[in-house]
């Protein structure tokens, strides 16, 4: 090999530090296992087992029979970005302005990819609580910020406190990132909770990045927006999206509300990377708003039926768990059997074909726990506790 192939392929072979800084997603890693097995019952990939309603997928299609195939507006169709500033007014009571205030994106993920190149530089630190949605770390390590975990604990609920927050704060704090209802634990923090973590972002002037995707899977508990606290909205980048909610995960769209100055910055990185979302998705996102809004009560009364199975039936095979309050996972501890949360997946999977994702995936206070999602059908649910029973009697030190 000459001196100089050598050099080219070093180069061919050479990835960023930046890619080179985050590891492959927990939950993908373990589900290209399942793939080659027969038979799994999975309570793994975090979504609804529904289609998406009816006159949403029929709105999609009359727009395309019409011939609506074009770009929209870098921003968002302006009706969807006037129908979302309707919608956030009347169930959360804030103001945004559809033409500076809101950007629609593809997913509640990409929103958060923006969010953190929008307001970050290197060095800054992003406040996290842990365990958290997988996501969360990589965005802000890839915008060239630092995570910091705080650890929550079952004993609080996985709650996470202003206190423990402000025991963290340095001079690069830049942001606190918050997800509640929360993936994976299903914790919710009451309004008082919020309240204490708006006065710390005040105090410090931190800016608060609210990821409130499951903020209409919620059972018994109330939720609170964020932003909708007094002096919030002005220092919150609220993210949200559809894919839970209206059972839309492969539409791939979502949104970010935020002050204009921020919403402008991660304008600018979608319009050069995305453009913007498919118009199709935007014409059923169009009308998941603006439709009936029964079908969502539906699911939801349906998963709170099944969460109720799942929590009983995990605390009756003797695990501990604590009782989800949104979302649709339950975070059972698997401690009792001295297995790591890989481990026990792994076992359970190839021993009984019952798919859960380890706690560790979700970062290191996830550890001692896995994480099993209910949006799936009650015959499974039964099932996978039948086998994840006899799995743990075995197992249980
Ligand atoms: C907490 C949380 N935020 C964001 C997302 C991404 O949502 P989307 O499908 O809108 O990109 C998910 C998906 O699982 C999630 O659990």
């Amino acid at each position: 090999m000459t001196t100089q192939s050598k050099t080219q392929k070093h180069r061919i072979q050479h990835i960023s530090l930046r890619a080179n800084a985050i590891q492959p997603s927990g939950i993908r890693k373990f589900f290209d296992l399942l793939s080659s097995i027969d038979g799994v019952i999975s309570l793994g990939v975090g979504e609804p087992d529904y289609a998406t309603p009816w006159h949403i997928r029929e709105s999609a299609i009359e727009s395309i029979e019409k011939g609506q195939t074009m770009y929209t507006s870098n921003s968002g169709m302006p009706e969807l970005r006037k129908e979302l500033a309707r919608f956030l007014k009347n169930e959360y009571k804030v103001d945004y302005d559809p033409t500076s205030e809101l950007l629609i994106t593809v997913g509640c993920s990409e929103a958060l990819d923006l969010t953190m190149r929008a307001i970050i530089d290197p060095g800054d630190e992003v406040i996290i609580p842990n365990p958290c949605f997988v996501a969360y770390g990589s965005c802000v390590t890839l915008a060239g910020g630092k995570p910091v975990h705080i650890p929550t604990y079952e004993v609080n609920n996985f709650e996470i406190s202003a206190q423990d927050i402000e025991k963290y704060i340095t001079n690069k704090t830049r942001a606190i990132l918050i997800g509640y209802p929360s993936n994976p634990t299903g914790a919710v923090l009451r309004r008082q909770k919020l309240a204490e973590i708006a006065a710390l972002a005040i105090k410090y002037d931190l800016t608060v990045i609210s990821d409130e995707i499951y903020s209409k899977l919620v059972y018994g508990a109330e939720f609170t927006c964020f932003a909708s606290l007094p002096g919030m909205k002005e220092r919150t980048v609220f993210l949200g999206g559809f894919s839970k909610a209206y059972a839309m995960t492969g539409w791939r769209i979502g949104y970010a509300a935020a002050p204009k100055e921020i919403i402008a910055a991660m304008h600018k990185i979608h319009q050069y990377t995305m453009m913007c979302v498919s118009t199709m998705s935007q014409m059923a996102a169009l009308e998941a708003l603006k439709g009936d809004q029964d079908s969502v009560t539906e699911m939801v009364e349906d998963y709170n039926r099944r969460r109720q199975v799942m929590v009983k039936g995990l605390r009756d095979i003797g695990l501990t768990c604590y009782e989800p309050k949104g979302a649709f996972y339950c975070f059972p501890s698997i401690k009792c059997t001295g297995m790591t949360s890989e481990d026990f997946a792994e076992k359970l999977l190839s021993e009984e074909k019952v798919a859960v994702v380890p706690g560790s995936a979700f970062g290191k206070c996830g550890e001692g726990y896995i994480r099993c999602c209910y949006a799936t059908s009650l015959a499974d649910i039964e099932e996978a506790l039948k086998r994840m029973g006899r799995f743990v009697k075995k197992n249980k030190k």
